[in-house]
């Protein structure tokens, strides 16, 4: 059926960053985390309309996009969170690494991988030492090992960063692992960053994505969630982000690193994600039953591959059997672009974007069959 999600829609020549990387070869990519799907015409409608105004200035953020926020975080999870609880921000990355810029120089970090490669970047750039602590694979799903982040724990260290759903495993945490988290962070003193982005895409429709300062409000004041609509909406290149910071005082530090360093938020940017947090349509479940229907195919192709998949778009696929000297070369030699696991922590695993019309899946999934059997 034709559906607005299987169109096949050309980007080259649109400086997209995902399709000029491989651009004049023949080569598709299945890498960075934005998908080949048009963004809502009720998104492309808002920015139309502010665009028949021909002067797009600095601005301000409009209430208006905080109380489209609020309404979004009660629909889907039932979650009211008071306005001067939310800081706006050009991004959920800017706000990890202003997470971290909080700290003083003598405390550390702790991420569990593999993760967005960004994760891997805060430390360096708030001058703190970081620990990483491998997620542990049980039963085929990656899980925070949480006894080894207790023996890891250092007297400096202060902030935990997770993203949930994570990427790239794409699991979304339950709340037996949120409270053994909670109660982690409690015991020993610690502050919780969680980049939420991907709270929306839920695949496994057993797996439920919850906001851990909202169920277990015990360490809400310990917590800095992100959020943004860029990536349920696709309009990525159009960022805008919010933190949810209860504390006042924490929220008045993170606030404070800013300064000089973090840019406003864009109009357009603005009324983009305005319009995903007022959306009230079917888009993200017809979105879903979309990636489920990929997902179910190239379970068909690399299914004993990869570990459970319950949210994101991003599949986590084991190559270690095929004994590769250079991963990327070996998919590119088949015509396939895909995220290499090295640069989220774990090598010999690869990272495969499945949101792309179904016949681009069809092209890659005949690609990545017959690079799974060639080496
Ligand atoms: C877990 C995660 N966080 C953040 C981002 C990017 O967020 P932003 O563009 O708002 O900085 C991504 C994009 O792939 C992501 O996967």
């Amino acid at each position: 059926m034709a559906t607005p999600l299987n169109q096949l829609i050309q980007r080259q020549g649109t400086q997209s960053t995902k399709w000029e990387k491989y651009g004049g070869r023949d080569i598709l990519p299945f890498w960075v985390a934005d998908m080949d799907f048009a963004s809502p015409d009720f998104v492309l409608q808002a920015l139309h309309q502010r665009l028949e105004h021909p002067i797009l200035g600095y601005s301000q953020q409009p209430d208006s996009l905080t109380k489209a926020f609020q309404g979004w975080l009660v629909h889907h999870f039932s979650w009211q969170v008071p306005e001067e609880w939310v800081v706006w921000l050009p991004g959920v990355v800017p706000g990890l690494n202003m997470a971290a810029r909080t700290l003083a120089n003598d405390q550390s970090i702790m991420i569990p991988t593999p993760v967005y490669y960004p994760f891997l970047e805060i430390g360096q750039n708030a001058g703190v030492e970081q620990i990483l602590t491998p997620l542990k694979l049980v039963n085929g799903r990656w899980e925070m090992d949480i006894d080894y982040m207790c023996q890891q724990l250092a007297k400096s260290t202060k902030m935990v960063f997770i993203a949930n759903p994570q990427n790239p495993t794409g699991r979304a945490y339950s709340l037996a692992e949120l409270c053994a988290l909670a109660e982690f962070i409690e015991t020993n003193d610690l502050l919780l960053v969680s980049d939420d982005i991907h709270c929306n895409l839920i695949i496994d429709p057993a797996a439920k994505y919850q906001p851990i300062a909202h169920v277990l409000p015990e360490i809400a004041n310990r917590t800095i969630t992100l959020f943004a609509a860029t990536k349920t909406y696709n309009i990525p290149g159009l960022s805008c982000a919010a933190a949810v910071i209860p504390d006042a005082q924490l929220r008045a530090r993170f606030q404070a690193t800013e300064k000089g360093l973090v840019s406003g938020v864009g109009p357009l940017n603005h009324i983009a994600s305005e319009a995903c947090f007022n959306d009230r349509s079917d888009w993200v479940s017809n979105l879903l039953t979309q990636l489920r229907t990929n997902y179910e195919r190239l379970i068909t192709v690399a299914g004993p591959r990869m570990s459970l998949l319950e949210a994101t778009y991003l599949a986590w696929i084991d190559v270690r059997d095929l004994g590769l000297n250079d991963i990327d070369a070996h998919f590119e030699s088949h015509g396939l672009g895909i995220s290499n696991g090295k640069q989220f922590g774990l090598e010999d695993h690869i990272r495969f974007n499945f949101a792309c019309p179904e016949a681009m899946l069809d092209e890659g999934l005949t690609r990545l069959r017959e690079s799974l059997s060639h080496v």
